[in-house]
């Protein structure tokens, strides 16, 4: 009896680790959780997490009660000798037959699923080119003839077809609340006149409630891999083509002139970001190689999700965007300074 007792003591601490551990999981935001999706394609993958994960808990229950039956029940006895048993056809049938039985059961549905998040899309779904570059992510909406990096908007209720490519290494396209992960591989170079390459990933999906998500690349791509983010804004179809509609032809991003946004836009030209970096209705059309900063006032982070939106940052970020992303591909400027990037930073957070 005396050594039971500390053994004892200690599994009393046991409900209240798992009551601490169950509280702990409850609190926060979880923006990333995939416990909760928004579109029918996170809600396939959510429901074959489920059925796995009962079937899990029902096995763990059986073979938790067998084991605690046969520990006790068979437990050495000074002086009795276990019987010794040598095959046992009705044994070995089951323990074959319930297994395979488990297997179908979660098989079933995992293929169901594995054709439905492969579907066609449908006709009227919207097209969005998402490219995985080092690290940040562009938008391309072929139909609508807008760019957009990091922050991705699409419509509410309307299925949308998202076609996966990268500039550089393989990146993993993945907002856990929508669905995914599915891979961004690097287009293949064709030569001139060939067809359209096939081998681009897709991911089909319809958003069913309205909000902001927050996605990752999923795929280590380099040193920066981790501060690769993105923003996902579900906003109703109006909503929508209103925010479209301000991207392609937006009226704020040639500043009055005298102001003090004025001197940031000649900066900006001044300063050569026009090479990497367009902005729409501006003569700044040209730059592919960064991200596009049309309303990149209005984006929730900057960096794809590195710096904050705020004039500090952005100031930061311009001097020496290494600062907050390792590797990063922007050149640094520190000779642009004082009021210079003052009035470039106003610039860029008035893009709204
Ligand atoms: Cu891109 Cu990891």
């Amino acid at each position: 009896m005396s050594f039971r007792q500390p053994l004892l003591r200690r599994l009393a601490v046991l409900p209240v680790a798992l009551l601490a551990m169950l509280a702990s999981g409850c609190a926060g935001e979880f923006p990333q959780t995939t416990f909760r999706p928004v579109t029918e394609f996170g809600a396939a993958i959510d429901h074959v997490f489920r059925i796995s994960f009962w079937w899990t808990m029902v096995i763990l229950a059986i073979v938790a009660i067998v084991l605690t039956y046969v520990l006790i029940r068979f437990r050495a006895r000074p002086g009795v000798e276990p019987r010794k048993i040598y095959g046992n056809n009705l044994a070995e049938i089951l323990w074959t037959a319930g297994p395979a039985i488990i297997v179908v059961t979660i098989l079933v549905p995992t293929v169901r699923t594995i054709f439905f998040t492969y579907r066609e899309a449908p006709e009227d779904a919207l097209v969005v080119e998402a490219v995985g570059h080092q690290w940040w992510w562009e938008f391309r909406y072929p139909e609508l003839g807008i760019r957009t990096a990091n922050q991705v908007h699409l419509p509410v209720g309307r299925p949308v077809e998202i076609h996966l490519s990268s500039a550089d290494v393989i990146h993993n396209f993945w907002v856990p609340r929508i669905g995914g992960k599915r891979y961004n591989y690097p287009a293949v170079a064709l030569p001139e006149g060939a067809p359209e390459p096939r081998n681009h990933n897709r991911i089909v999906f319809t958003i069913e409630e309205e909000g902001e998500y927050h996605g990752q690349c999923a795929e280590f791509c380099g040193v920066s891999h981790a501060l690769m983010r993105m923003l996902v804004v579900a906003q109703p179809e109006d909503e929508f083509e209103a925010w479209a509609q301000s991207m392609r032809e937006p009226t704020n991003t040639v500043p009055e002139p005298g102001t003090f946004e004025e001197k940031g836009y000649n900066a900006f030209i001044a300063g050569g970001c026009m090479a990497c970096h367009t902005i729409s209705g501006t003569m700044a059309t040209f730059g592919m190689e960064g991200p596009d900063l049309t309303a990149v006032g209005a984006r929730w982070k900057i960096g794809a999700g590195a710096a904050e939106n705020t004039p500090e940052d952005l100031a930061r970020w311009i001097q020496n965007s290494e600062s907050f992303k390792p590797g990063s591909k922007m050149q640094a400027f520190p000779e642009i300074t004082g009021e210079d990037l003052e009035a470039l930073v106003a610039y860029l957070q008035s893009l709204k």
